[in-house]
């Protein structure tokens, strides 16, 4: 399944976030691409708003995971976005091998948790780690996928799409969304 939503400002995003923060479930992962500034870590900070969480979401480039506990869900964001020069098929040098075995495990537990996972940078998983997140999500993913406008600096679009097999939840999710966010659909 796949839809195209437009967002003509910051706060169509932000609304958009909202969205997404009122049909996400108990193990829902989002995976989140999309070129640099296109909005992946403002998209998560208005799903983290609309989850009630009090804290302040920064992008965990340097960390990696941050995690969130004080809202209706807890919140796992994860940024993979200093793997990515290695992403073009490149070898993973010996120095980044102890940190992606860590981040793979973590990952793997987090997913055990309940959480919302949400993952900037997600293509990096397959294309750098070779994992298949279909084979980690017991509910399958939703993945949103940010372009920017060349012709207009304030508008984004974002390409959800769903995998896996037709039960699963994000499948379901990816519905609720539709419905919520009718208005920004495109045609
Ligand atoms: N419609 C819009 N939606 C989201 N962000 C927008 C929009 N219009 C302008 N912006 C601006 O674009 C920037 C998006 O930055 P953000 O950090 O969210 O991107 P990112 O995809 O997380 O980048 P990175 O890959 O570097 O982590 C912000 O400065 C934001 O104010
Ligand atoms: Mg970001």
């Amino acid at each position: 399944m796949q839809a195209k939503f437009y967002l003509p400002d910051i706060d169509a995003t932000r609304t958009f976030g909202y969205h997404i923060s009122q049909i996400v479930k108990p193990d829902t992962v989002i995976a989140l691409s999309g070129e640099m500034g296109s909005g992946k870590t403002t998209l998560t900070q208005a799903i983290a708003k609309g989850l009630d969480i009090q804290e302040l979401v920064v992008s965990p480039t340097f960390v990696m995971i941050n995690e969130y506990h004080s809202g209706r869900l807890p919140l796992c964001h994860l940024d993979l976005y200093r793997f990515l020069d290695q992403s073009a098929g490149k070898k993973i040098s010996e120095h980044d091998e102890p940190s992606i075995s860590f981040l793979v495990s973590q990952l793997e537990e987090i997913l055990q948790t309940g959480a919302l996972t949400i993952i900037e940078w997600a293509p990096i998983l397959e294309d750098q780690f070779g994992l298949d997140l279909n084979d980690l999500c017991k509910n399958g993913y939703l993945s949103l996928d940010m372009q920017t406008d060349p012709n207009n600096d304030q508008c984004r679009s974002v390409t959800v799409s769903t995998t896996g097999k037709k039960e699963q939840l994000c499948h379901l999710l990816f519905s609720d969304l539709c419905g919520l966010s009718k208005k920004f659909l495109s045609n």
